[in-house]
């Protein structure tokens, strides 16, 4: 496959990531426990099987109480290194550049005071941080046709998802994915959801995959871990009609698919 992008360090490469501003740092944060029926956007879990660790979980934005906790689960999950600034504006949801942050995570409310050693915030137990882009910026153009670029100036992009060990392969990860999902969808300029993925992260690869998500590309030393270089994929989904620039292998494709199709092969 062809890199389709280069490296862009300003949204998730270890030395500088961005967080942009977010739409919920001015507004009152909306605060909800998990229900039955959002359990089951995963499509393996049925509307009466919410998983029992899901039960206590609070989900929300992010808040400036977190700026520990979410520091400490990027550090147990991820291999890249994020900057202490990149935290500080998490929390906070705002940046200069005034484009727009989504943050949510999933908490476990904290303990009665009395509780030893007392806690003094929650207990994020899954995050999920991204942010809305131009997509007329250049090493985007690829990513939508023509029209599509210009019905849709905005896409948005995964810059985290993390669950914490024990919550794993519950769902939760599915969970906040879908909010991520409804918060793009319910902006009718944006035109796809992208992220980039390690290349030997296989459990992410067969989790976006499982959400719907098509790989594009590789990206050849997009991230820098400890001095050395990985590729990573880049995976999209497009949304609100949202539609993929189609090279003249796409065309190829499609005429030899017709052919197999037509003959019954
Ligand atoms: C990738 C990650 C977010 C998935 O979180 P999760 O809470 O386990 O995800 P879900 O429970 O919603 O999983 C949904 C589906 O994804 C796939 N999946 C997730 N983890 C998998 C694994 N280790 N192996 C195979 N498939 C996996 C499965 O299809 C799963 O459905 P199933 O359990 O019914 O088989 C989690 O493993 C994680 O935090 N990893 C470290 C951080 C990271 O790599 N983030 C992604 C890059 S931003």
């Amino acid at each position: 496959m062809n890199s389709l992008l280069s490296p862009d360090t300003s949204n998730s490469a270890p030395s500088d990531p961005v967080v942009l501003c977010s739409e919920t740092a001015t507004s009152t944060p909306t605060v909800s426990t998990v229900s039955s029926s959002s359990a089951s956007i995963s499509g393996a879990r049925g509307a009466s099987d919410l998983h029992p660790l899901h039960a206590p979980l609070v989900f929300r934005p992010l808040q400036l109480c977190d700026r520990e906790e979410i520091q400490r689960i990027h550090e147990e999950c991820f291999p890249v290194r994020y900057n202490a600034k990149f935290f500080d504006n998490a929390v906070k949801n705002v940046l200069a550049d005034g484009r727009p942050l989504f943050s949510h995570v999933a908490c476990l409310p904290l303990p009665l005071p009395s509780s030893s050693p007392p806690l003094l915030t929650d207990s994020i137990v899954g995050c999920i941080i991204s942010q809305f882009q131009s997509s007329q910026k250049h090493e985007h153009l690829n990513l939508l046709s023509p029209s599509s670029l210009q019905t849709h100036p905005l896409i948005m992009y995964i810059m985290t998802l993390a669950t914490t060990q024990d919550y794993r392969r519950t769902g939760l990860a599915s969970l906040l994915l879908k909010k991520l999902i409804q918060s793009a969808t319910s902006n009718r300029n944006c035109g796809l959801i992208y992220l980039h993925v390690i290349t030997y992260n296989t459990s992410a690869i067969k989790f976006y995959e499982k959400n719907r998500f098509e790989r594009l590309g590789i990206c050849e030393g997009y991230y820098c871990i400890e001095g050395k270089y990985y590729d990573s994929y880049l995976y999209v989904r497009y949304v609100n009609g949202g539609e993929r620039c189609r090279s003249w292998l796409d065309s190829v494709d499609e005429v030899i698919n017709g052919f197999i199709g037509w003959f019954g092969l």
